[in-house]
């Protein structure tokens, strides 16, 4: 049994409904019911409605049977009587849909409510409490900082135990993030060059075409940082860096994933810029005068035998000029005399290229027929040509997971702490705050990357083009 709680949000709508329609759809999932809860007074058809313009594969028989699963239970998180009823409703859902007392509380509620639904969830006895499992999972953000992250650990820590948490980020449940550690550690041609001897610097890149799209209370309380770079970027660099973990299995990844995150050197005041999209403080729901970073940039180092020296670069931004999520990895340039006389020619590079074209493209440089000019050729995994178009949404896997009582794509206490304590260290500087127009991002960033005499990679990757185009 699935219970949603804060069902009538974005998240639930636009991921979480959709997600588990496609389990049905693609029979990954058959034995299963769903109970949303919210305070808002509306029945499930209209919550059901609100969900049906993001599915992808709209079928009227897979959503009927969506329809027969599904029920709607309103509750204001702070009634407790409410939450009592509740108990009395999982169970008599149970009972009709013949369900083992497996229950999955997602909460996709603001983070100030976690400890307090999860407190009372046990409370009221919703937590099953023989031979079946209650596994609950925190959506992201998870706290605001260190100090309201450890503070929430603990508390949940004393209802839940480790092994029932799952802290959530989608990047993790997305396809090609969890195809990084596989190309990475069963390729070997990959791995003698993957260190400081033969990799220059490394960009993770999250860039958005868009604004807050209406988000804008959640959006002004967190920015640019604790939205996307605590999380989503900082996961990125770990899958990136980390060492071959003993077996692909949780403690494992999470194991090495946080010897990353340990070694990551105290970011300096010179290395982060900050930006703001023109219009922001007039976007609903925002602060007039409103300090919240929309944009990030910064240059970090991962101090270990690995890594010393190579330099990590993070850009993420709202309305930049293009929605690209991807991994720049430069390697070093081989040395001009190769060719005498001609030495424009670009570093191989790799990109792991998360959207769009979702791919690995490996840049190799040749001859120009009948010239001496070198130009980049591409060695190209796309992954639609490779698997079709319809992979898996991040959402549909992880749900899976939980269901499968799998950690290896959930954030453990000790890693969310640590990312926690890089991203206070740079919002407790003093730093300035550049305006930039939508489209485009602070040229200050430019000047951060070019003091290492290198520049952005921010332009998409097409597959088929067999070039990387600038
Ligand atoms: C979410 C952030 O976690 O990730 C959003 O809250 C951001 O602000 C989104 O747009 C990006 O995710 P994706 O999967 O679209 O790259």
């Amino acid at each position: 049994l699935f219970v949603i709680l804060g069902a009538t949000g974005d998240l639930s709508k636009k991921k979480l409904i959709p997600a588990l329609y496609n389990l049905l759809l693609n029979k990954r999932l058959d034995d299963f019911a769903v109970i949303g809860v919210a305070k808002d007074v509306l029945n499930v058809d209209t919550l059901l409605e609100a969900a049906r313009p993001h599915i992808r594969s709209f079928n009227l028989s897979v959503w009927n049977e969506l329809r027969k699963r599904f029920y709607y239970f309103q509750a204001d998180f702070y009634e407790q009587e409410k939450f009592k009823a509740l108990h009395g409703f999982v169970e008599s859902i149970e009972r009709k849909h013949k369900l083992a007392e497996n229950r999955l509380f997602y909460l996709a509620t603001m983070p100030e409510h976690f400890e307090h639904i999860a407190s009372w969830l046990f409370q009221c006895g919703l937590v099953a409490q023989n031979k079946h499992w209650s596994r609950v999972v925190f959506e992201k953000p998870f706290g605001k900082d260190l100090k309201s992250a450890r503070a929430m650990n603990r508390a949940i820590q004393k209802v839940f135990s480790e092994k029932q948490i799952y802290r959530i980020d989608h990047y993790l449940g997305k396809e090609l993030v969890q195809n990084i550690a596989v190309m990475r550690f069963t390729n070997t041609v990959l791995e003698p060059l993957w260190n400081k001897t033969f990799i220059d610097n490394v960009q993770i890149i999250l860039a958005e075409d868009f604004g807050i799209q209406g988000r804008g209370t959640y959006y002004d309380a967190y920015g640019a940082l604790k939205d996307v770079v605590q999380n989503h970027m900082l996961q990125l660099l770990c899958l990136v860096a980390m060492e071959a973990p003993a077996k692909l299995r949780a403690k494992d990844i999470r194991d090495e994933k946080l010897k990353v995150l340990h070694s990551v050197t105290p970011i300096r005041s010179r290395d982060v810029v900050l930006g703001q999209y023109d219009g922001y403080r007039k976007e609903k729901g925002v602060q007039r005068g409103s300090s919240t970073p929309t944009f990030a940039a910064m240059k970090l180092f991962v101090n270990n035998m690995r890594w010393k020296g190579v330099p990590f670069y993070l850009i993420t931004g709202k309305e930049m000029k293009n929605k690209l999520t991807s991994i720049y990895i430069e390697f070093k340039k081989a040395p001009c005399p190769l060719f005498e006389g001609v030495c424009d020619f670009l570093p191989n590079h790799l990109v792991i290229q998360i959207h769009p074209n979702v791919g690995f493209y490996l840049s190799l440089n040749v001859k120009v027929p009948e010239k001496v000019d070198i130009v980049p050729a591409t060695m190209d995994f796309c992954h639609e040509c490779s698997f079709g178009p319809n992979t898996p949404e991040a959402y549909e896997n992880l749900f899976l997971d939980v269901v499968k009582g799998d950690q290896s794509a959930f954030i453990r206490s000790d890693e969310i702490e640590q990312a926690w304590k890089i991203i206070d260290t740079i919002t407790k500087k003093k730093l300035p705050l550049y305006s930039y127009r939508k489209g485009s991002y602070p040229k200050e960033a430019n000047l951060l990357i070019a003091k290492g005499k290198r520049s952005w990679h921010l332009a998409i990757h097409r597959t088929g083009e067999g070039t990387i185009q600038e």
